[in-house]
This record gives C-alpha cells, structure tokens and sequence, in this order.
C-alpha cells in the first residue's frame, strides 16, 4: 500500500474562517479527512501535516523521503519566495504534486512565480479543495505506472 503525505503550509491551518471568498467555507480538517477517505477509497494510506514554519516544512520533507511514496504540497506563501523548499523537493527524489485552492495565476503578479513548480511533478490550482483530490488521483496514477514499469 503506498503511502503518501500531504503538507499544508503557512495559513492553511485559518481553512474555513481566512478569506472565505478566496479559499472556500470548508475547515482544514474536513479537508484533510476527505483527502484520507479518498485516499483510503483508492488504497492508498494517506497522512496530513500542516505548519507554519519553513523549516518545519523542510524537516517534514526531509523526513517524508523514507516515509513517503510521494507529497502532496501546498507550501501556502512559501511557493512564491522559497528556494529552500524548492531545493529540498529536489533532494527528496520524491514525486511531489504541489496544489492550491486558489487559481494563483489570475491572481496579483507576486503569486504567479512558483519554485516549487520547478521541482513538483505538476501543478493544479483553481478548483478549491477538489484539488487535492485531483492531486491524490495524479499520484496515484504515478505511482501505479512506476510500479508497472
Ligand atoms: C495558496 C495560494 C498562495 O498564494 C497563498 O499565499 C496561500 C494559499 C492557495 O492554496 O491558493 O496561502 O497556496
């Protein structure tokens, strides 16, 4: 059973009462609960962490690379200024989906750059968080063509 982690960063935790017209009504919890139901539908054993420290973000990627089949990543503010989480996706030799609820691209200019893109798999933003089911489905799909061959 493959077995994946999903990291939420900085702010994410404020899910349900931050910005509701941006980033949606629903709690990270019921979030992370349907991400693990979804998960689970799949076969797939799903655990979430969330934090607001870089470097906790880092040791929990560091950690995931013995841990983890893959990462579901959204790294929150960190996407748009962090080279040192970019530089930790690449060390981890994991395959990473990096998600967000909100479509970052039509969004201010300082959004629109992402270093985490550089290193993930892929990208999927703007679909609230139906996206980490997306994103689940994406890995999922990876992980079941590298284990094919
Ligand atoms: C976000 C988009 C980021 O620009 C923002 O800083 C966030 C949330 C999203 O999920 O849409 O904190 O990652």
């Amino acid at each position: 059973m493959h077995k994946i982690l999903i990291l939420n960063g900085p702010n994410l935790n404020l899910l349900g009462s931050r910005q509701p017209d941006v980033y949606g009504h629903e709690t990270l919890a019921m979030l992370e609960q349907r991400c693990i139901d979804h998960g689970t539908a799949l076969g797939l054993s799903v655990v979430c962490e969330q934090s607001n420290h870089e470097g906790v973000m880092l040791d929990l990627l560091h950690g995931a690379r013995s841990l983890y089949a893959g990462v579901i990543l959204n790294a929150g503010a960190y996407t748009h200024t962090s080279i040192a989480l970019m530089d930790a996706i690449f060390s981890i030799e994991l395959p990473v989906v990096e998600v967000h609820l909100s479509n970052i691209h039509a969004r201010e200019e300082f959004r629109h750059r992402s270093y985490v893109s550089r290193a993930a798999l892929g990208q999927i933003c703007g679909f609230g968080s139906q996206g980490y089911l997306m994103a689940i489905d994406a890995l999922d799909t990876h992980l079941n063509k590298d284990t094919a061959g």
